[in-house]
C-alpha cells in the first residue's frame, strides 16, 4: 500500500495586518513540532516575505494564487521567477473563492494553465476543487470536479509537485463540515481519475480541532487545507490531530 505523507495547509486567506500575521507566526505556527508531516500556512502575499523570516521552524509558506506568465510587461502579476527567487516552494490555486466570485471567475483552463506553468518551473501547488450546494443537490458533484481536473490531468507530468485539495463550497467557512463518510466516498471518486495513488487529496471546508480527528481517519483523506481554524491556536491541534 502507498504511504502518502500528510499534509494540513492553513490558508489565511485575505485576513491580517501585518503586525496580526507575525503574531500568528508566534503565538501558533512557531509552536508547531512535527516530523513527518508537510505544513504551510499561506498569508497574503504582501506579508508572505515577513512572514516565511519569522518563522523558526520546518512550516513552509504558500502564494495564495500566482500569475499566468512570467516576468514581463504584466501589470500586478507575481510571477513564478519571483517566488522561486524568494525561495517560497508552494501556490494555492483554483480557490472557490477565485474559481466562484463573479468578479473574478477564474475558469478551468486558466487555472490549469497557471499550475502547470507553474509546477514546469518548479513550484508544488495546491489545487483546489469543489461543487456548489446546488450541483450537489443535482447530483453533478463527480462531473464538476472532474471538469476542474481534467485540464490540469491533461497537462501535468510531475505529480510530486501537486496536492488535490477538495473544499466543498457549501462547507467554506460555514460550520458545515462535510460528513467524513461523504468527504471519504468523494476522495476515493477523486484518486480514481489521478494518474498516481500517492498524490495527497486533502479536505478544505470546516475543519476544527473537534472534527479533524474523525476526519483523518479516513484512509482517503491526507490532510486539510483549513480556513477559519488557521487563524487560531485550533490549528495546533488539528495539527496533532494528523501526527
Ligand atoms: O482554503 C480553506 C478554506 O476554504 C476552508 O475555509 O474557514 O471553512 O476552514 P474554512
Amino acid at each position: 500500500e502507498v504511504q502518502r505523507k500528510r499534509f494540513i495547509g492553513g490558508n489565511w486567506k485575505s485576513n491580517n495586518t501585518l503586525a496580526k500575521s507575525l503574531e500568528l507566526v508566534d503565538s501558533v505556527v512557531n509552536k508547531l513540532e512535527f516530523d513527518n508531516l508537510d505544513v504551510v500556512v499561506s498569508p497574503v502575499s504582501l506579508h508572505i516575505v515577513p512572514v516565511q523570516q519569522a518563522i523558526k521552524n520546518n512550516v513552509q509558506v504558500a502564494l495564495q494564487n500566482i500569475g499566468h506568465k512570467g516576468y514581463g510587461a504584466f501589470t500586478g502579476e507575481l510571477s513564478f521567477e519571483h517566488v522561486k527567487d524568494l525561495k517560497i516552494n508552494w501556490v494555492i490555486l483554483g480557490h472557490s473563492e477565485r474559481r466562484r466570485t463573479p468578479e473574478i471567475s477564474e475558469s478551468e483552463e486558466f487555472i490549469a494553465n497557471k499550475a502547470t506553468l507553474a509546477i514546469n518551473n518548479g513550484l508544488s501547488v495546491i489545487f483546489c476543487i469543489g461543487e456548489t450546494i446546488q450541483e450537489m443537490e443535482a447530483k453533478e458533484t463527480q462531473a464538476v470536479l472532474e471538469k476542474q481536473l481534467n485540464p490540469l490531468i491533461a497537462q501535468v507530468k510531475d505529480w510530486s509537485k501537486v496536492v488535490i485539495a477538495y473544499e466543498p463550497v457549501w462547507a467554506i467557512g460555514t460550520g458545515k463540515t462535510a460528513t467524513p463518510e461523504y468527504a471519504e466516498e468523494i476522495h476515493a471518486n477523486i484518486r480514481k481519475l489521478l494518474p498516481d495513488q500517492s498524490i495527497r487529496i486533502l479536505y478544505g471546508g470546516s475543519v476544527t480541532k473537534d472534527n479533524a480527528a474523525v476526519l483523518i481517519g479516513q484512509p482517503n483523506i491526507d490532510g486539510f487545507l483549513v480556513g477559519g481554524a488557521s487563524l487560531k491556536e485550533d490549528f495546533i491541534h488539528i495539527v496533532n490531530a494528523c501526527k
